[in-house]
């Protein structure tokens, strides 16, 4: 990885900046791409805080090719990690145009640019949404594709145009990581996930009703089949899942002339519910969660978790951090930053 240039787009995000940490960790140069649409510039200078590197930084999109293209020609790129993406499930439903315009033709801009300059390695944020309800747990890879939104619809049109490519050119790398639920923060508590208003997912909502800017925690049903009632989920430790990209850039030998297409899980392989999560923050907040059960979310599904052993096989991924010290890091975060960056 030593010399190695990597392009991150959405490198300003929450995954992203925490992916940013552990390639500078690994003396590769970074740099990142990002329009700020979902995220602040603040986060360089705490990168910057934590590493001793300041990024290099366009606050560009990646819809604007003239802008991209140039930072393919100023710098010679090994590999790209691609996570710039909008990603509220809910309000890809309301815009769905908005979501393929930046998700998907965003997407195929940065492959077409990529192929002109013949940067054939590529990291894709993928989800386990593209999975959708599935039919067994824990999931395995070749489960049954089946997105329930919009947004799952980008992801999966991505895998698929991804897999053409390599079809067509088997000098690319590419590596499609299926994320699970990514929570916690940096140890240091200076970089975290920094939603915009009230939170959607679980773990933001909890940190700012264990601060009590939130009143109390809505948890959305508790007749699931599921060992309390409530939803189940993987939830993986960001830095677990930074690692993972790492991790996959390290797979692919860049000297060789044949390429590599892998696509993999990144998950504990451990579902949690919602209750417990409330329980464990609170162990590790001090603090107590209050919360009413609602009717179920729509949409959502009783229980999901990943199979983690293609992973481990193929990339030796395994996550070293529990729920425990998801809730912890999530806590710091939340505490030192009440109100984001
Ligand atoms: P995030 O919103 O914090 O980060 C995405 C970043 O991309 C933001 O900084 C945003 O400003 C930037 N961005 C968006 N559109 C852009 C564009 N056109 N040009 C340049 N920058 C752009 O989200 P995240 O949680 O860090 O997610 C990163 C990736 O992982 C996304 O692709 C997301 O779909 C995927 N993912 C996230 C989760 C999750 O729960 N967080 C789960 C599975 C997959
Ligand atoms: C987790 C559990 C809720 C909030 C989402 C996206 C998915 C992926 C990850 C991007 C569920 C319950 C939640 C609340 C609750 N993102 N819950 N009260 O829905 O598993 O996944 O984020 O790719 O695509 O859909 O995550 O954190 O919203 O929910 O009871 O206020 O917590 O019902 O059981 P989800 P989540």
């Amino acid at each position: 990885m030593k010399e190695c240039t990597i392009l991150v787009t959405g490198g300003a995000g929450y995954i992203g900046s925490h992916t940013v940490i552990e390639l500078l960790n690994n003396n590769c140069q970074v740099i990142i791409v990002d329009d700020l649409s979902n995220s602040n510039k603040k986060v360089l200078d705490r990168i910057e805080k934590i590493t001793g590197v300041h990024p290099i930084f366009y606050p560009i999109s990646i819809c604007d090719k003239d802008a991209l293209s140039l930072i393919f020609t100023t710098h010679k790129i090994n590999a790209v990690i691609h996570f710039a993406a909008f990603k509220a499930v809910g309000e890809s439903v309301q815009k769905p145009l908005d979501y393929y315009k930046n998700n998907v033709s965003g997407c195929l801009l940065l492959l077409q640019i990529m192929q002109e300059y013949s940067v054939k390695t590529i990291v894709f944020s993928s989800s386990a949404t593209v999975y959708g309800q599935p039919k067994e747990v824990p999931v395995k890879e070749n489960s049954k594709i089946s997105p329930q939104s919009p947004y799952g619809f980008t992801k999966m049109m991505i895998e698929q145009i991804l897999t053409d490519i390599y079809h067509a050119d088997k000098s690319w790398n590419i590596a499609i990581l299926r994320y699970f639920n990514p929570v916690g923060a940096h140890r240091s508590g200076l970089i975290g996930e920094n939603p915009n208003g009230i939170p959607n997912n679980l773990m933001p909502y909890i940190a700012q009703v264990a601060t009590g800017k939130l009143d109390y925690l809505q948890i959305f049903g508790n007749d699931y089949i599921t060992k309390d009632g409530t939803g189940v989920r993987d939830y993986i430790h960001v830095v677990d899942l930074a690692i993972g990209h790492i991790k996959a850039l390290k797979y692919f030998d860049f000297k060789s002339k044949v390429g590599q297409m892998i696509t993999l899980n990144l998950g504990t392989g451990i579902g949690c519910s919602v209750l417990d999560v409330v329980k464990t923050f609170e162990k590790a907040s001090g603090k107590s969660i209050p919360y009413k059960i609602l009717p179920r979310r729509s949409g959502d599904v009783a229980e999901y978790y990943a199979d983690a052993t293609l992973a481990k096989q193929v990339l030796g991924f395994q996550t070293r951090f529990n729920l425990d010290d998801m809730c912890c890091d999530t806590w710091r975060w939340q505490i030192n930053n009440p109100e984001g960056y």
